[in-house]
Parts: structure tokens; sequence; C-alpha cells
């Protein structure tokens, strides 16, 4: 029987397409967001459709709020099996208009964020000897890009810090998948002008993350797969000539 799975980030994007999946396939969904209306629409519609939903407001940055929406959603849905660390946000900056304190939150969402999302729900899960951590970096991870730096710097940060945390769960029955896609048409893309190939649907990644969640297997999901290869081969390449390569794709958009 599916357990209660707890989502950050659940109020749009690809959070609330993975709470529409998990819900389909027979899990218990606790929705975590800043945005309390859209919330409450998502967990009624879930509802109505005959699943078991909550929603509680927590800004994930802030560990105290995260904690108070997991003990509330534990309370409402039992003991958390499945812990998505998925809130994220993203700015391009240019040097010309370079502001630190976006940069600094940027880290403090995508980084402090998933850590305290992944820090509430593991005393329990070792306790039982049971659940699965899952975080939502990107294929930035895999390489520095331009305009996206505080961006690429968290995705970094939290695809090594979950696949860190994975050797010392994995004798504890807790499973750690970090799952790295490439675009996918959600808010935070739809002001991107540049070219955004292999660009996938929300419903299409979440039904895949879906099946990995199902098969309790952990690991790292690169998605598309070529958007890895890609990304993985171009570390082959001298640095000087990926960084014109990734200037001259970012301008493409400054034409559009
Ligand atoms: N879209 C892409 O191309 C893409 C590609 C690779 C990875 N990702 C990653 O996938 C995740 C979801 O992205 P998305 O495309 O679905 O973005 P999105 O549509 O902009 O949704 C972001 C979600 O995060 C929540 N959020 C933002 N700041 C928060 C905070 N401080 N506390 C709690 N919740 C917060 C937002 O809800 P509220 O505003 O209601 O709080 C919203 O539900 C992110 O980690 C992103 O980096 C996205």
């Amino acid at each position: 029987m599916p357990g209660h799975v707890i989502i950050t980030g659940a109020s749009v994007g690809i959070g609330a397409a993975l709470a529409r999946s998990l819900a389909r396939a027979g899990y218990s969904v606790g929705l975590v967001a800043r945005r309390q209306e859209l919330l409450e629409a998502l967990t009624a519609d879930l509802t109505r459709g005959g699943a078991k939903a909550a929603w509680a407001v927590a800004d994930v940055s802030d560990e105290g709020s995260m904690r108070a929406a997991f003990t509330a959603l534990e309370e409402a849905l039992g003991p958390c099996e499945v812990m998505i660390a998925n809130a994220g946000i993203l700015s391009f900056q240019r040097p010309e208009t370079f502001d630190a304190e976006v940069a600094v939150n940027i880290l403090r969402v995508n980084v402090e964020g998933a850590i305290n999302a992944a820090g509430v729900a593991l005393p329990g899960m070792v306790a039982r000897g049971r659940g699965q951590l899952v975080v939502i970096s990107s294929s930035a991870a895999l390489r520095a890009l331009p305009g996206w730096h505080a961006y690429a710097a968290s995705k970094s940060a939290v695809s090594s810090f979950f696949r860190s945390l994975a050797f010392d769960l994995a004798d504890k029955g807790v499973s750690v998948l970090v799952v790295q896609p490439g675009f996918v048409a959600t808010d935070m893309t739809a002001n991107n002008r540049f070219p955004m190939p292999g660009t996938m649907q929300a419903s299409d990644l979440a039904e895949g993350i879906v099946a990995r969640v199902q098969s309790g297997r952990g690991g790292v999901m690169t998605t598309p797969w070529f958007m890895g290869l890609a990304l993985g081969l171009s570390r082959l390449i001298p640095g000087f000539l990926f960084d014109r390569a990734a200037r001259w794709f970012l301008r493409l958009g400054e034409t559009r």
C-alpha cells in the first residue's frame, strides 16, 4: 500500500504535477509551498478525485516553518515515507545588474530549503528503517553556465549533498534519488527566450519520477538522457570552447 509523500514546491509546476501523478498511483500527498490558495485548490481537486491529500504553508528556507509544516502533515496523513524536496527558484543575472542578495536567496531556497526538507524527514525514516528522499536538482548541476551563477551552484550543491548522503543512508533502509531534469515547461522557464532543446512537460517528467519512486531505487536520474550525455561529453572539450558555445547559445535568445 503506497504511503505518505510530502512534496515541497507543490503549488504549481513540477511539484503540482508530481502530486497529481502520486495521487493517481495511490499515495497520500502532503503539499508544501507558500501560496495557500493554490495549495487549497489542488488539495480540493485531489480529494475530489478520491485521493488523500493535505496542505501546509511553509517557506522551505526557514527550518522552523518547514518543521511545523512537516509535523502538521504527519498528523494529518501519517508517517512520511517519501520526502520530495522540489521547491526551487531561478533567476538569470547579468553582470550589469548583479545583485548579491538575489544570488544568496537562490542558494537559500534551493540548497538550504532541500536540506531542511531532508532534515525534518530523516530522523523518522532512519528510526523506522524505511524511507525515500528525492531531490529535484537540475542538469544545470553538471556545468557552470553563463548568467545562471547562483542557480548552477545551488544545483551542483544539492546533487553533491544528496549523493553524499546516499552513502550514509545505504544501510539504514533509506534510498536517495537525485533527479537532474533538463528543460521543463513551467512558470520557471516561461520567460526564457533562448532555445530549450528537449523541453519536457511537467506531467511527463512527473510520471517518470513516480515510476522510479515506485521501484524504490535511488541513484541519479538525468533526463532527457541526451541532456546528461551532452553535458557530460562537454567536459571533454576545452573549457574556453564550451564557454564560447554556451554564450553563443544564450545570445540566440536576444535575437528572438
Ligand atoms: N522548469 C525547469 O526547466 C526545471 C529544470 C530542472 C530542474 N527544475 C527544478 O524543479 C523544481 C521545480 O521547478 P518548477 O519548474 O516546477 O518551478 P515553478 O513552476 O516556478 O515552481 C516552483 C515551486 O517552488 C515553490 N517555492 C519557491 N520558493 C519557495 C519557498 N521559499 N518555500 C516553499 N516553496 C517555494 C513555489 O511555490 P510558492 O511560490 O507557492 O511558494 C512553486 O510551487 C525546482 O527545484 C527547479 O529548480 C526545473
